[in-house]
């Protein structure tokens, strides 16, 4: 919250000494008696989930003992993808030359793409091709190359070894089974740990629930609320059927705060020791392997667990980074963001912060290997990741996401059922759209 809190008062603070540079100079500002007309200052927004912003920080340390006309300064961003989304539009509709790169979603290249310029134009044509070829295309809006992934993501259950051993139980392989486990382990860890819960995850109102309940819906054979060719498939008995099991978790398997819960809340209660399943992205790993993580050596982590598909569906996250259109230095801030998302960048994230890379080379690497030998094992989880409908619905897939997000938390929370709930939600995202139902 104080995080919010701050962004938000640094969004008036930058938009407001921006309207004050351009309207009326500040008389307290006084002018740098000795510039150095070759140093140029660029400004990366960027995530701070986990240890993210540390790692972006080592990343422009590194860049400016290369450069050192440039002064590469990074500013933290709320963890809500949703949250970051307005922050980074009310600096479009401003035309703000504040930032220079945008770490943006993997969501976000179709209905961002006018305030980004074009790497390819910027020298990406050059590595381009060392990245995954889907994540490139899904970055590719009208040719124009919007962002450089950066690194990928894909949901994961993550659960307790340890616990699972003690009470001789598998790893889930289906939500039914993840239940059972979760029950079980909850009751018996009951006894001495009252704070104790079975299954944490993501249940806010926010992108973060669109994620989880896609992972859902896709593995019980549901569709993708939208699916590629643009058709509207929402409504229907098996994402209706799963949507309302999963409302069945919160207070029993999952506090019934699950509901207001974002990747760090569901992160915190696992860091603890006082839960035996969480989903989470890869992120997840470095710090649960930390020194201070309670469950430092008795976790493993694996694909999410399977409904009416017979497989587990991991959605697809991931990030890009992007130049403004609105930047005051194009090709320096290209050469940075290229430099960001190079193989030793990358490799570097990887290893420290298990950022899954984009770059294929990296999944053969020595170090990495050696390091992560689970990137290799969850290899197929990362290249087969289920996309949300973002490029079907652009330039409206927030407006879907948030229409769809907000009707699963209706369930979630009991207020509605998904039939009704997904009855109007189909129409919503039809009035958004203009596209069909099926
Ligand atoms: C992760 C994913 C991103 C997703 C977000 C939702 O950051 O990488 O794609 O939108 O989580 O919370």
């Amino acid at each position: 919250m104080l995080k919010r809190k701050w962004m938000f008062g640094l969004v008036l603070v930058l938009i407001g000494s921006m309207f004050l540079a351009v309207g009326c100079p500040d008389p307290e500002v006084e002018p740098d008696p000795d510039p150095d007309p070759d140093e140029i200052v660029l400004t990366v927004a960027a995530g701070a989930v986990g240890i993210e912003l540390e790692l972006t920080h080592d990343l422009a340390e590194m860049y400016m003992d290369e450069n050192p006309d440039v002064i590469v300064e990074v500013i933290d961003t709320p963890d809500s993808a949703t949250e970051r989304l307005s922050l980074y539009l009310s600096f479009f509709e401003a035309q703000s030359p504040e930032v220079d790169i945008y770490q943006i979603d993997v969501i976000w290249p179709g209905d961002l793409a006018e305030h980004f310029i074009d790497l390819y134009e910027y020298g990406a044509d050059e590595v381009v091709d060392d990245h995954f070829p889907a994540i490139v295309e899904n970055n590719t809006v009208d040719g124009r190359l919007i962002g450089i992934p950066w690194f990928t993501d894909a949901g994961l259950l993550y659960y307790r070894t340890d616990l699972l051993e003690e009470y001789d139980l598998e790893v889930p392989e289906t939500w039914d089974e993840l239940e059972e486990a979760a029950q079980i382990i909850q009751e018996g860890e009951r006894v001495d740990n009252p704070d104790f819960w079975g299954y944490v995850w993501q249940g806010d109102a926010y992108e973060g629930l669109t994620t989880n309940a896609l992972e859902w819906i896709d593995s019980n054979d549901g569709g993708t609320i939208v699916s590629p060719e643009g058709v509207i498939t929402i409504n229907n008995q098996n994402a209706i059927d799963i949507v309302n099991q999963a409302a069945g978790w919160v207070g029993t398997i999952s506090p019934d705060g699950v509901t207001t819960f974002a990747e760090e809340d569901a992160r915190a209660i696992w860091h603890t020791g006082d839960a035996a399943f969480m989903r989470n992205w890869p992120y997840a790993f470095a710090l649960s392997a930390s020194e201070d993580s309670a469950v430092t050596d008795v976790f493993g982590v694996g694909p999410l667990p399977a409904g009416l598909a017979g497989t587990g569906s991991a959605t697809l996250g991931g990030w890009q980074l992007a130049v403004s259109t609105y930047s005051e230095h194009p090709e320096e801030a290209a050469d940075l963001a290229l430099f960001m998302a190079n193989y030793e960048s990358q490799k570097h994230r990887a290893i420290e912060g298990t950022m899954i890379p984009t770059i294929m080379d990296l999944y053969e690497d020595p170090d990495v290997v050696e390091a992560h030998p689970w990137f290799e094992d969850l290899f197929d989880v990362f290249i087969n990741a289920v996309a949300r409908p973002s490029t079907a619905t652009a330039p409206n897939y927030s407006a879907v996401s948030e229409a769809f997000f907000t009707a699963v938390h209706d369930v979630l929370t009991g207020e509605m059922t998904a039939e009704d709930a997904f009855e109007e939600l189909e129409l919503d995202i039809q009035d958004v759209t203009g596209l069909e139902i099926e």
